[in-house]
């Protein structure tokens, strides 16, 4: 099987990622077709050539790393804290994040749970009183995503944490903060540098399938 670095139209999305809401956090940048082909061959889409100039090489892939794993803050619909939650109540992740069968997701608890204690906790704050608003009308709460990974990446949680990895591998310290950032780099170099480092498999079809 030949894999052609840089073509993303190669790669299929893999199938058994029913959860998928979104391909990836909307705010990343996405390295376009035209883009790739520029740094690659030094052809533009419209088939012009122009000289590949290494200064501008280097610019475009510095600016986009760092546009990459720069630690973003996603405005959340109330201000939910970990370091609250996690940190200071010491409640367990599984209890909101109880990844259900066959275990690539981790999921976010929907708003009943949350209301076990808020129903009674707080609920003269207006973030509270939204959450109670959402419950009532069994209307899900819109979290933004803070961290992703395209379709056509294969990633699962339960093969993770079964082989020993913890949360905080990939996650930082969730518990001692208050918003959450995207912080560690889970590009695919940040996959391998770990599967190079634990001795898991890094051959391109771990990862991806090719189209037929
Ligand atoms: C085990 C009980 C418990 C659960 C479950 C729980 N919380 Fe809380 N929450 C608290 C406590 C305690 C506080 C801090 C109250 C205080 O500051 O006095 C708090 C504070 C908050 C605040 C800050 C309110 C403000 O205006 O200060 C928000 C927002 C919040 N929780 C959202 C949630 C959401 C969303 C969920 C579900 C995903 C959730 N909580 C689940 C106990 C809980
Ligand atoms: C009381 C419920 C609660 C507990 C306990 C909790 N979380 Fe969360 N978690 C949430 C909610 C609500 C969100 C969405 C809002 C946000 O991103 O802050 C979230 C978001 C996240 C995200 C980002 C998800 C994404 O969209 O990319 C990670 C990672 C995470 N939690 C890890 C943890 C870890 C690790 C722990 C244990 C140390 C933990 N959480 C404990 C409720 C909880
Ligand atoms: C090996 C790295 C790794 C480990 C370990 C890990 N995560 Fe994740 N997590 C990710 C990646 C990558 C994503 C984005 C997945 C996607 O887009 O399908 C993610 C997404 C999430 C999400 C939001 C989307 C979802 O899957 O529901 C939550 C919540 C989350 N992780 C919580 C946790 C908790 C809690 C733990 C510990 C029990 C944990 N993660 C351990 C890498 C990891
Ligand atoms: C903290 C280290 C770590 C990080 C970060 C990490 N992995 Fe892994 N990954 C592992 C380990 C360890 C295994 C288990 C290898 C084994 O089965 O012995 C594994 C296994 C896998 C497998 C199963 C491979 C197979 O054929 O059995 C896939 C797929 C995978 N990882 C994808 C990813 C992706 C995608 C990312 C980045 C979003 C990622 N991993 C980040 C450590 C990591
Ligand atoms: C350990 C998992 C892993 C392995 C092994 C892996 N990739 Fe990836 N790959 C990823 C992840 C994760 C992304 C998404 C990166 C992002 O969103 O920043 C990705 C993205 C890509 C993209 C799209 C590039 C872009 O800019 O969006 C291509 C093309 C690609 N991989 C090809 C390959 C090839 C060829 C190999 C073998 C040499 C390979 N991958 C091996 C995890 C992996």
């Amino acid at each position: 099987m030949r894999f052609d670095v840089g073509q993303i139209g190669n790669l299929r999305p893999i199938v058994n990622r029913p959860f998928s809401p979104i391909a990836r956090a909307p705010w990343l940048p996405t390295m376009k077709q035209e883009e790739i082909k520029l740094v690659k061959t030094g052809r533009l889409p419209i088939g012009r050539r122009v000289p590949l100039c290494p200064t501008m090489v280097a610019i475009i892939f510095i600016t986009r790393s760092v546009a990459l794993h720069a630690a973003e803050t996603p405005k959340q619909p109330v201000p939910f804290s970990h370091k609250q939650h996690a940190g200071d109540l010491k409640l367990a992740c599984k209890m909101c994040h109880p990844n259900p069968e066959p275990g690539e997701r981790m999921t976010i608890v929907g708003t009943a749970a949350c209301m076990q204690c808020h129903s009674a906790i707080k609920t003269e704050s207006p973030a509270i009183q939204k959450l109670a608003a959402l419950d009532r009308n069994k209307r899900p709460m819109p979290w933004v995503p803070v961290y992703a990974v395209p379709s056509f990446v294969d990633f699962s949680h339960k093969v993770h944490t079964s082989k020993g990895a913890i949360c905080q591998d990939c996650h930082g310290a969730v518990a001692e903060k208050n918003e959450l950032a995207r912080e560690s780099d889970l590009s695919m170099g940040g996959c391998i540098a770990c599967h190079k480092q634990k001795e898991a498999p890094i051959g391109c079809t771990a990862c991806h399938e090719q189209k037929e």
